[in-house]
């Protein structure tokens, strides 16, 4: 991250003022005043006027998504997740959804600051487990769960879905514990097999479950050993 950059984020001064900081040599990099306010910052030690400074923390949450918003910054036809959140979580990251859902599908949502992070548990080779509690328009049959168990050809794809687990609760009810995240995964693995998911919830990602306290709608932070568990 730029210099000037850092400094705004971290203290919260227009980059006008920051420029001119920088420009007074009010600002230490590791000990060395620096006037160059593109100089890259990776970890080192900053100092304004000889107080160490830092960027604010990166802000985790868990959302019980409602039916009914959408994953995305903006929509002009229904309300965002983002809807749900207070705007000033973070004075100067936005924030990130990790790991889209459907405007129907409702449960576990995370978003981030952290890009990293998000990036980290949505990675196709993460080891980030999503599990999905399906109803089924028609019972589910052994046949089709053997075959979305050792993986089905989508429509349009090349590549069958990874193995997965699939849990029989009731003659239309099924819990799948999925490795991937294709674009609209459940509903498309059931439709390759002749069924039609009636309704979708996501339990957990990784080792992390939906907080049952959570009604539909509201958030909370993560623990930091949420966070280091992904
Ligand atoms: N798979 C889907 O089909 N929809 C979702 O929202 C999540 C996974």
């Amino acid at each position: 991250m730029r210099l000037d950059k850092f400094l705004c984020a971290a203290t919260q001064l227009t980059r006008r003022d920051a420029h001119r900081c920088i420009k007074n040599g009010l600002v230490a990099v590791d000990g060395q005043v620096v006037q160059d306010p593109g100089l890259q910052i990776k970890g080192e030690q900053v100092t304004l006027d000889d107080e160490v400074i830092r960027l604010p923390e990166p802000v985790y949450l868990m959302l019980h998504k409602p039916a009914g918003y959408v994953c995305a910054n903006t929509d002009g036809l229904h309300p965002t997740v983002l809807d749900l959140l207070p705007r000033d979580l973070h004075p100067t990251e936005p924030l990130q959804i990790v790991g889209r859902l459907d405007l129907d599908t409702t449960g576990l949502l995370l978003l981030t600051t952290d890009g990293q992070w998000n990036h980290r548990v949505t990675a196709p080779n993460s080891r980030c487990d999503k599990v999905y509690w399906v109803e089924l328009a028609e019972p589910i049959t052994q046949e089709s769960v053997s075959e979305l168990e050792q993986g089905v050809l989508l429509r349009s794809e090349e590549k069958p879905t990874l193995p997965c687990q699939i849990e029989i609760l009731t003659p239309n009810q099924v819990r799948i514990r999925l490795r991937e995240g294709r674009y609209h995964q459940v509903k498309r693995m059931f439709a390759a097999v002749g069924n039609h998911v009636a309704q979708l919830r996501r339990e957990s990602i990784g080792s992390l479950t939906l907080d049952p306290s959570l009604q539909p709608g509201e958030f909370r932070h993560l623990t930091q050993d949420e966070v280091r568990s992904l």
